[in-house]
């Protein structure tokens, strides 16, 4: 059985994946409009993985005989003006989920509760590239970016990015 405060963490982090996954769909639809499909493409992707996310952390309560509580998913609410702030705001965000993990991850040390270290050791990992991710981005955005074609180039090369299912066990 879970310690309690470490079961509302995780079940909280469940709806901050899944956040995760809506703010990213807004940032797709932003860039949509803008007619970079390539970054929207790429944000659909991100949007897709976060949901995994969610479900991993919603099946690791689920396989330790807990329920989980959905709660209401926050509406995103940012509004951008150019195409290099939802890369900034990405980042900001990515950052913020890292602080989340490793929030959880303390407390589970503290516990000493292993099991949940170990599962977390997946997420620690995955931030850790996830921020890498959103770094690179926002560098090569603003090298390749500021003209017609570097833009062109990288909304064609963004726009390959192939979705990988993240998982830790046989079922989400
Ligand atoms: Fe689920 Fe982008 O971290």
């Amino acid at each position: 059985m879970l310690n309690e405060k470490i079961a509302k963490l995780i079940n909280e982090q469940v709806n901050k994946e899944l956040y995760s996954a809506y703010l990213y769909l807004d940032f797709a639809g932003y860039y949509e409009d803008e007619g970079l499909d390539g970054f929207a493409h790429w944000y659909q992707m991100q949007a897709k993985e976060e949901l995994d996310h969610g479900m991993m952390m919603r099946r690791y309560l689920i396989d330790n005989g807990l329920s989980v509580m959905l709660d209401a998913i926050t509406k995103p609410d940012k509004k951008f003006t150019d195409v290099l702030s939802p890369l900034k705001a990405g980042l900001e965000h990515e950052k913020y989920v890292t602080g989340l993990i490793n929030n959880i991850y303390s407390e589970a040390f503290a516990l000493k509760d292993f099991k949940t270290m170990q599962f977390l050791d997946w997420f620690i990992k995955e931030q850790g590239e996830e921020e890498k991710n959103a770094e690179d981005l926002l560098k090569k955005m603003k090298v390749f970016g500021g003209d017609a074609k570097g833009l062109y180039a990288l909304n064609k090369e963004l726009a390959a990015r192939v979705y990988t299912p993240s998982k830790t066990g046989p079922e989400m």
